[in-house]
């Protein structure tokens, strides 16, 4: 009753694990694939990468404020880890890089993945993520030689602190089979006990449900300019989000920050939309993208 395409990846849910919530332990992606269309890995890098001192991450009112670093083991052990995955959802790796080479270079030694997503929109360091993602000529580059090495899918994950249109568009002509948007936003917290920056890297990304309506509008603005499916990210909490977020436009609703306040996000997520689609005797196809049509 879930079952929803992506590209050419055919899920069984459209529910999806974000990067970097559950890293890159194969135990515990296995565990939310149960109930999940698709995870989606902690990004690698090439190198061992050590990520920032604690802390690294802050729970708000309005969500957590992380700033992780981009911490990984690098890509060969991350490589050994990841082919231990099972499951029945699809399993995409997240990879971060600064050059157009060095994804390619990357993504040889996940031979296990479904797809590849590539993190242009880390917010928190300074030789990856956003600061790649906002050049709209080197994203085209690095999805055009990403594609023309593999025949996976690739989704670039781009940022609302962008003309992410713009960069969306770069991406599509690239040859993206799909748009994931968007990544957290920064921001920061002061102690005002100790009346210092709360986190080691001073500031960080806000995710949780207080980036939902940025989210919201940045799917609804790429489902009206792309021809290829959007992937949403950014507050999900609640199978109504979810709902709202196929309505503007996306064929999948990836779930970060709510996975911390509830292990069984996905499995309740996932019996409250199947009895949504129920009661409304309708499907999810129909269902995407459907706001549009009544403006
Ligand atoms: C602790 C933490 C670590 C994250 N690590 C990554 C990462 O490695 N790569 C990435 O693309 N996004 C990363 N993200 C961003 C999430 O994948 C997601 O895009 C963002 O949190 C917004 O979704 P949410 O509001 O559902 O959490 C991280 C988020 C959190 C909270």
């Amino acid at each position: 009753m879930l079952e929803i395409d992506v590209a050419s990846l055919k899920m069984k849910s459209p529910l999806v694990l974000a990067s970097g919530v559950l890293g890159s332990f194969s135990p515990s992606l296995s565990r939310v694939a149960e109930h999940a269309g698709a995870v989606v890995t902690k990004s690698v890098g090439l190198q061992p990468r050590e990520g920032y001192r604690t802390p690294v991450i802050i729970n708000t009112p309005h969500g957590l404020i992380n700033a992780v670093g981009l911490s990984s083991p690098g890509c060969e052990e991350f490589s050994k880890e990841l082919s231990k995955f099972r499951g029945d959802a699809k399993l995409i790796v997240s990879l971060f890089a600064s050059e157009p080479d060095d994804f390619v270079k990357l993504s040889s030694y996940f031979d296990m993945a479904d797809a590849f997503e590539l993190n242009l929109s880390c917010p928190h360091v300074s030789d990856a993520g956003l600061t790649v993602g906002s050049d709209p000529e080197l994203v085209k580059e690095i999805v055009e030689k990403m594609k023309s090495r593999s025949s996976k899918p690739v989704f670039p994950k781009l940022s609302a602190a962008t003309d992410y249109i713009e960069v969306a568009k770069a991406a599509e002509e690239g040859g993206a089979d799909g748009i994931v948007a968007i990544n957290t936003l920064r921001g920061m917290a002061i102690d005002i006990g100790t009346r210092k920056p709360i986190l080691s890297n001073i500031s960080g990304g806000v995710s949780g449900e207080g980036i939902k309506p940025i989210a919201m509008k940045v799917v609804w603005d790429l489902y009206e300019e792309l021809e290829i499916p959007v992937i949403a990210s950014g507050g999900a909490t609640t199978w109504r989000d979810v709902i709202e977020f196929i309505l503007a436009g996306a064929r999948a609703v990836q779930i970060g920050s709510a996975f911390f306040y509830s292990y069984r996000v996905f499995y309740s997520i996932k019996e409250s939309l199947i009895a949504y689609l129920r009661k409304e005797k309708i499907s999810l196809n129909e269902l995407v993208g459907m706001a549009h049509k009544t403006v």
